[in-house]
């Protein structure tokens, strides 16, 4: 619940955010690297402004947290387990500020390509620090781990370095140890710019300014691509592909040292995920706010769908409408109506209240999809009258 003591004027909505999604909000670090590229793309897409580019960058964190930790407890039953984890590609630590709530700095280490990154890290967040190479046989470490996590590289590493670095991870695992890893589905490009004969597509061009775009791109690849690279990685085909398991968008690929591990039994349980769409108000005073949500449990299924007003749940009309475009991209037939939009009256919003939209899935996982004042909400969309 969002106290009023944080509805003040100019509203800060990461507090907003941390208050409300965060478990100890009081030891949460909210301090985010002045060169950190998520967090810079994400001020891109909010157009500079600040705070909203704050709280959207902690709720993809906070995903990416979800996600590991439905893995760790199918594999190991919680985090007390795991000894050495190692984030490769962690950059400042979008992901690093939820982690170290569950598990102790001391047990994690994080590599990235570039050094402040690497800094930034072992000074906020007192991790172990690996400063990585751009020729992957010339990574070096002596620890090997029982999990380790590269969320948003393989998506941009060119063909030549793409099973290089597969390899040279795989054989930083222990022999109990578990390799998650994030790609671009094919999938995802328009029909006619997919190669599914060599099942991996690679552009130079990536939201990196510090990193050279021909080795740190946008990456593209089938499953038929990744079955065989895995294969003369491992030696053998054990792998599960969780389709957009990474925040409805990247697919998760889990890959296994040992073959007694049995990947069909993970059953993923990753946060609803969805977006607001849009907002407005009719000529007879009436408002909408509408967009699309859904989960992914052992299928793709409806989540609840939430507005909150200055931090109460507003109690108003909400539709569930057919979106052909977000079920042919999910691609899971039994997903029915993930569109949505509420209606309400226009006298019951004024210009300043703080509207949140929340998602809820069945395991009582939440995502923040909208947080905005009601008057901002309305300017960013043509429809305002
Ligand atoms: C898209 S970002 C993802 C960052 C982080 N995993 C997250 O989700 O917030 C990819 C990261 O990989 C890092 N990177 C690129 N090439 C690398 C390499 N050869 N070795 C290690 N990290 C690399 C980049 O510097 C960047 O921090």
């Amino acid at each position: 619940m969002i106290s009023s003591d944080y509805l003040s004027d100019p509203i800060k909505y990461s507090e907003l955010y941390i208050h409300d999604q965060v478990q100890n909000p009081q030891n949460f670090n909210a301090v985010i690297g002045e060169q950190d590229e998520m967090f810079l793309w994400e001020l891109g897409q909010c157009h500079g402004n600040v705070e909203q580019a704050r709280w959207r960058y902690f709720a993809i964190g906070k995903q990416l947290m979800e996600s590991i930790t439905s893995i760790v407890d199918w594999r190991w039953g919680n985090f007390s387990q795991v000894r050495k984890f190692l984030d490769f590609g962690c950059g400042y630590g979008r992901l690093t500020r939820f982690l170290i709530n569950n598990l102790p700095p001391q047990r994690i280490w994080g590599a990235d390509i570039q050094r402040d990154a690497v800094k930034f890290q072992v000074a906020y967040h007192a991790i172990n620090g690996l400063i990585s190479t751009s020729v992957p046989e010339e990574f070096k470490t002596e620890h090997r781990f029982d999990c380790i996590y590269v969320v948003s590289l393989f998506s941009h590493l060119p063909p030549h370095t793409f099973q290089r670095w597969l390899e040279v991870l795989y054989n930083l695992l222990d022999p109990s140890g578990i390799l998650i890893m994030s790609t671009h589905s094919m999938s995802l490009l328009p029909p006619q710019d997919r190669n599914n004969n060599r099942g991996i597509l690679f552009f130079p061009d990536s939201e990196s300014r510090a990193l050279d775009k021909n080795e740190y791109g946008a990456t593209y690849v089938t499953e038929a691509f990744m079955r065989q690279v895995i294969k003369r990685v491992t030696g053998q085909s054990i792998f599960r592909c969780i389709k957009r398991g990474l925040c409805g968008w990247q697919d998760l690929y889990l890959i296994s040292k040992s073959q007694a591990r049995d990947m069909a039994t993970y059953k993923p349980s990753i946060g609803p995920f969805g977006s607001f769409d849009g907002c407005k108000i009719d000529d007879d005073g009436r408002v909408s706010f509408w967009g699309w949500a859904c989960e992914l449990r052992e299928k793709y299924s409806n989540c609840q769908v939430l507005l909150f007003r200055n931090g109460e749940l507003m109690k108003c009309k909400l539709d569930r409408l057919d979106r052909p475009d977000v079920t042919q991209h999910i691609e899971d037939s039994n997903l029915v109506n993930p569109g949505w939009s509420f209606t309400a009256r226009r006298e019951q919003f004024k210009p300043d209240d703080v509207v949140m939209i929340k998602l809820v899935g069945q395991q009582g996982i939440e995502t923040v999809i909208h947080l905005n004042a009601f008057q901002q909400m309305l300017q960013s969309f043509t429809q305002y009258q």
